[in-house]
């Protein structure tokens, strides 16, 4: 067993806020891997390079490093930036990417380095740390979704609507869920948390209780 609290789930199911304060909680280090894809992605626009004319050369120059859980691109930490929606995109459009995805495995192994910690994604339990101690599969409604990320400011592009945001949702989990390789499914052995219509600290106290 990998000494790694995996919870997976689609974009904006509450994941993130619940990941940090489940490891905050068990007193675990934090992580998260969507980070890695997005960091990839604003390297990719600063660098002028469309999303789908990443090379492995390319990668090969960019420097990924946590400290803590804070990442460092190039040495420079990263963090409003990856917040914002053409990284979202960016991402979700090179994590199709198989050799993207070898690259950034022994990265996401390497970042839990034996320690307890809480790793967020979309394939922690299945593809980077199938072994993990505990699992979860983090989810909500669509509708629910696009709600808690309208709420979310500098989250959304400028003039987003309600239903622009869901329309995005829709095709993130679309490309997510349907990608060839490491696609965004729930682990067999994965709790199923559906928190449409429930309280976050509701959902972190089951999960944090189920991890004790
Ligand atoms: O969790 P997030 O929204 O920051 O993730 C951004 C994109 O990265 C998401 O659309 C899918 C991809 N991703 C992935 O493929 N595997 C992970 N473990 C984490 C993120």
């Amino acid at each position: 067993m990998s000494t790694v609290v995996a919870i997976d789930g689609p974009a904006g199911a509450g994941k993130s806020t619940v990941a940090r304060m489940v490891a905050d909680c068990l007193n675990y280090a934090y992580i998260n891997t969507g980070s890695l894809y997005r960091a990839l992605a604003y390297a990719a626009m600063t660098s002028g390079v469309a999303f789908d004319k990443i090379t492995p050369d390319f990668l090969a120059r960019q420097q990924l490093e946590f400290r803590g859980a804070d990442l460092y691109l190039n040495g420079q930490k990263l963090d409003a930036e990856l917040r914002r929606a053409e990284c979202a995109k960016g991402a979700s459009i090179i994590s199709a990417i198989p050799f993207v995805r070898d690259y950034l495995l022994p990265v996401q192994r390497n970042a839990a380095n034996g320690q307890w910690i809480v790793m967020e994604g979309r394939d922690i339990g299945t593809v980077i740390f199938p072994d993990a101690e505990k699992k979860f599969f983090v989810t909500a409604s669509a509708e629910e979704r696009a709600r808690r990320r309208l709420a979310q400011a500098g989250e959304v592009a400028d003039g987003a609507t309600f239903e622009s945001i869901l329309a995005d949702i829709k095709a993130r989990d679309e490309r997510d869920m349907n990608r060839a390789i490491a696609p965004l499914k729930k682990a067999d052995d994965a709790l199923l948390v559906d928190t449409t219509g429930i309280a976050i600290e509701d959902v972190v106290a089951v999960i944090a209780a189920y991890c004790r």
